[in-house]
């Protein structure tokens, strides 16, 4: 593999997932194969699992890491061609991307949407100019419309704990006070419609997702409806992409709930984390119906297979 920036950088998505599932029971067979490589982690926004996982899985290869927060621990960079920098920005990425990569082997980047320009998120500025300049492969850790690294470690879990061979998968919106980008919502929706599941998306109208990502799964606004039968219920928020970036309700009765989970098929919830407790879904749902922890673990494994397929390129 290249570059792993979206699913169209996999060949074959099932192969990947069964890679991950094949490190998670030998971490350190691989070992060899990341000696003297260097992965540098660039992290434009806050992460928890997604810098620790893609650490971990780096040295179980044997990578060497390295970690920074652009913009706090480095000179913040401005992405446009042809200005004048005089503001605050004080490197280019044009410099700084090609330098970072003469350190590493590999480079990966978080850096999410603004909010405010869907024509600028959605082609994906930072992501891309790492991509021209950096010189090596690029690993996206979770950029303005996409989050491939968690939807790998969404489809691991899904395959660990599905009970039948065509699970029925809801992707259903959650509430929030803040407007929030749709990369897991869409990455999910792309990588999910990649299966064979039967998959579902429900939200409140006005949230539907670019048709780029959703294609043509059915949408179901009346959320009790959708939720009926189901094998698994993937969680998230996210902001309008019709009326972009913007909160069009804070409704509460889309809230997971064990009464909403009764509807399904003794279903499991599934969330990327970090989620807020009580306000997207309730404490008896979390504690007892979800498996939102070992989707977490499962990020490890994800990860360890993009940077297995990455290395055994280079
Ligand atoms: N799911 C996820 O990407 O978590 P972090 O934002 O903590 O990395």
């Amino acid at each position: 593999m290249k570059n792993f920036i979206s699913l169209h950088d996999v060949e074959n998505v099932q192969e990947l997932v069964q890679e991950g599932l094949k490190q998670k029971q030998n971490p350190f067979a691989d070992q060899k194969l990341g000696k003297n490589k260097t992965i540098g982690l660039l992290f434009f926004n806050p992460s928890l699992r997604t810098r620790l996982s893609t650490q971990k899985a780096a040295q179980n290869l044997g990578m060497n890491v390295m970690i920074m927060n652009v913009g706090q621990d480095s000179w913040q960079l401005e992405m446009d061609d042809d200005v004048i920098m005089n503001g605050d920005k004080a490197e280019h990425v044009k410099e700084a991307a090609a330098v970072i990569g003469s350190y590493c082997d590999i480079v990966a980047v978080r850096a999410f949407a603004g909010l405010q320009d869907r024509d600028a998120d959605y082609r994906e500025i930072v992501i891309e100019k790492f991509r021209q300049y950096a010189g090596v492969p690029i690993v996206n850790l979770e950029s303005a419309t996409r989050h491939p690294c968690q939807s790998l470690a969404d489809l691991i879990t899904i395959e660990e704990f599905k009970k039948t061979a065509r699970p029925k998968i809801v992707l259903t919106w959650l509430p929030h006070f803040k407007p929030l980008p749709q990369a897991v919502a869409n990455s999910f929706a792309e990588w999910v419609n990649m299966t064979d599941y039967e998959f579902v998306i429900t939200h409140p109208e006005g949230y539907d997702l670019s048709s780029q990502f959703a294609g043509n799964t059915k949408v179901i606004y009346n959320q009790d409806e959708a939720l009926k039968g189901a094998d698994f219920v993937y969680g998230k928020n996210w902001s309008s992409y019709t009326q972009y970036g913007q909160v069009l309700t804070q409704d509460p009765s889309w809230m997971i709930t064990k009464q909403k989970m009764d509807l399904t098929n003794n279903g499991l919830f599934m969330h990327c984390l970090p989620v807020r407790r009580n306000l997207k879904v309730t404490d008896e749902v979390l504690d007892n119906q979800s498996v939102v922890v070992q989707q977490a673990a499962n990020r490890e494994w994800s990860a360890q297979a993009v940077l297995k397929a990455i290395l055994s390129g280079l």
